[in-house]
């Protein structure tokens, strides 16, 4: 059998992308809200356009998503019915904390979190927590900076020690940060941070990238302090870069290129700054503030697993005339051997099991998946059902590749969630009509629609496939 008897098949959702009820039951304003759909979201994730209160003219999704905060039952009930053995959700920090700063947690939160939890575990579906998935409170980002300041990070220790404490016992695993690296094209989506003019970007960049990442040491520190039979996890936006050519110049732009991404997972796994990161930052002159006490805690608190997003794979030219195409908020190469989805992502379940055992040789620890899919347009019948067979045509093939991994390569893999389970918000776009789900869910981009569920053909299928422990894949 290639999977482990024990392998955790799930789905994985983000709080601002389902749950909606953005200011209710004591709810604070978060980053997440601000983010509209249509042509000025990408200046505004990209923290180049400030949007720091409600503008009347712009639909914003998060605010009311799927509405999953009054609907959760019903959400969880479907993912069990697949057979879940996993469910990876996480943590809206303005629930718990709703201003970031406060001295005392707001209780409906962390009974909202809790009965998700106890609903999970009703069905023996284990609970996996992002702690924060893109989410950041609007008074931190106003008040401090975001992450740039490195008082956030006492902030993110008080969050983390009032899940820990609370949650102890019922969930064994935690994500620190949900894809780290995407602070690099999405600054203000994935750390609270947007720029005043004249400043340097990526000196800014790379100061917030150090207090996250000492922010992630001392939550596994506090984690094993709480609740040591807990496991807690980095989280990487993967994807291997390809050179375009055999060019040794278009060889050396993808070797930077990997370096860009693993020196997060370096430095969370490893414990330490690599040297060809060090030497850049010195180079640029942008060495972030690094203590004494820094080196120390990240040395110490390195990670148990290493999970990651993959969805595919990149590639990069040392020729700037060569064709761009998306790739998960960054830009890529167009390669010429692959289709591409919808959105421009291209489609290489080969490169899955490239991007697993890349990772896997770098770290020698185990990995976990926990997101891949299909963003696609479907177009349910006059019932509301869908014959998604492109989604299922994606997800085997990568299921099929995972498995050569295990089971040809050698690759030690926890567990597999597929991204978005039910159709949710989209964090690039904003849009509902790119949808990932086994479920449809009845809501547009502009937020039209009755919310109800339905279950797509593609519920079934993975189901078999949980139910045979990926020995099914047809
Ligand atoms: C990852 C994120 O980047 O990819 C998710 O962790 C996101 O939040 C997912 O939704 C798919 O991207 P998109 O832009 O299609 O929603």
């Amino acid at each position: 059998m290639p999977f482990r008897e024990d392998f955790l098949w799930g789905g994985a959702t983000a709080a601002n992308q389902l749950e909606g009820a953005y200011n209710e039951d004591g709810r604070g304003l978060a980053n997440v809200d601000l983010c509209p759909i249509g042509d000025l979201r990408l200046s505004v994730i990209s923290g180049r356009k400030k949007m720091l209160e409600f503008e009347d003219d712009e639909f914003y999704p998060a605010k009311g998503a799927i509405d999953h905060y009054h609907r959760y039952k019903e959400d969880i009930a479907l993912f069990a019915e697949m057979g879940f053995k996993v469910y990876r959700f996480s943590i809206a920090w303005t629930r718990i904390y709703p201003n970031g700063d406060d001295k005392e947690p707001n209780e409906e939160g962390l009974k909202f979190y809790e009965n998700i939890i106890d609903e999970c575990l009703k069905y023996g579906i284990e609970p996996l927590i992002t702690i924060t998935h893109f989410d950041f409170p609007m008074h931190l980002a106003k008040e401090y900076g975001g992450w740039r300041n490195r008082k956030v990070i006492d902030f993110y220790e008080n969050l983390v020690r009032t899940l820990f404490t609370r949650y102890k016992g019922k969930v064994k695993y935690w994500l620190t940060f949900n894809e780290i690296n995407v602070i690099l094209a999405a600054p203000f989506m994935g750390a609270g941070l947007y720029f005043e003019d004249g400043e340097d970007i990526e000196k800014v960049q790379y100061q917030a990238i150090h207090h996250e990442l000492v922010a992630s040491a001392k939550a596994t520190k506090i984690l094993r302090e709480i609740d040591p039979d807990a496991k807690v996890g980095c989280m990487l936006a993967a994807g291997s870069y390809y050179p375009l050519t055999s060019n040794p110049e278009d060889v050396f732009e993808a070797l930077k290129a990997n370096r860009m991404s693993y020196f997060f997972v370096d430095v969370q796994s490893r414990g330490y700054y690599p040297s060809y990161k060090l030497a850049e930052l010195k180079r640029k002159n942008i060495l972030p503030d690094i203590t004494e006490d820094d080196k120390k805690l990240l040395k110490e608190n390195t990670v148990d697993f290493i999970s990651f997003s993959y969805y595919s794979s990149r590639c990069i030219s040392k020729d700037s005339r060569a064709e761009q195409t998306a790739s998960n908020l960054l830009k890529t190469v167009k390669n010429p051997y692959l289709k591409d989805t919808e959105w421009g992502w291209a489609i290489d379940p080969l490169g899955f099991r490239i991007t697993l055992n890349e990772i896997y040789d770098r770290y020698q620890k185990p990995l976990f998946v926990v997101e891949n899919g299909l963003g696609a347009v479907d177009t349910p019948d006059e019932n509301g059902y869908v014959e998604d067979d492109y989604r299922i045509d994606y997800l085997r093939e990568h299921i099929q590749n995972m498995k050569d991994a295990v089971e040809i390569d050698g690759v030690d893999l926890l567990g597999y969630t597929t991204w978005g389970p039910i159709d949710l918000v989209s964090a690039s776009t904003g849009e509902m009509k790119k949808r990932y789900g086994f479920i449809y869910v009845d809501r547009d981009n502009y937020g039209n629609g009755t919310l109800k569920r339905t279950k797509k053909k593609s519920f079934d299928w993975y189901k078999k496939v949980i139910e045979s422990n990926g020995e099914d894949l047809s």
